[in-house]
């Protein structure tokens, strides 16, 4: 969906807290508060939300990779009840705009190995499975490291 009511900006350290409650919502291992924090503070020109009707829906917590001019996606979720309008989409291409302009060239992320559809999301934007590390999540299952090199 390209609805000219959905913004996605700069989160902002007002954001945090509903950041968390998404976060906690989406994921069954979520990023504690204090960490979402620190992502934040690291890197806020890499952290987005999504706005629609004025609710914020969704984000995207990036950070540096550590390797040279590589970023990393720390997590995204949009909230289950606008899943499925583009929104995930929307913020990703955004991410990865904002990387490149800040003269990034790679990015990074870890998927569990069981998300089929998320997956497929990711090679659709042009990540391709670098490796998998196993017992990456808390309950011990693996994770595929994907990249994203751009052209
Ligand atoms: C992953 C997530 C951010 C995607 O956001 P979204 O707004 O639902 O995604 P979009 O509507 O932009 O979908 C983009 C594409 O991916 C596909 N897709 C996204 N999630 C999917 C899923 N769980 N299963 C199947 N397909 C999926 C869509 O069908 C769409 O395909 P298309 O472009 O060919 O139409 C969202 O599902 C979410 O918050 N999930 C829970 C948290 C999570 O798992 N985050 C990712 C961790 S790696």
């Amino acid at each position: 969906m390209n609805d000219n009511s959905s913004y996605i900006r700069h989160m902002r350290k007002e954001d945090i807290q509903q950041v968390y409650e998404i976060e906690r919502k989406s994921f069954p291992y979520p990023f504690g508060e204090v960490l979402i924090t620190n992502i934040y503070f690291t890197a806020p020109e890499l952290c987005f939300v999504i706005e629609y009707e004025r609710e914020l829906v969704g984000f995207l917590l990036g950070g540096y990779a550590g390797v040279e001019k590589q970023t990393h996606i720390l997590s995204v979720a949009i909230l289950e009840k606008y899943r499925g309008l583009g929104f995930g989409k929307q913020i990703l291409l955004h991410f990865l705009e904002r990387s490149s302009l800040l003269g990034y060239t790679s990015t990074k992320l870890e998927v569990n190995v069981d998300s089929e559809g998320i997956i497929k999301m990711y090679e659709e934007l042009g990540f391709k499975i670098a490796s998998r590390i196993r017992k990456y999540y808390q309950d011990n299952s693996d994770a595929f490291l994907m990249i994203r090199n751009a052209q």
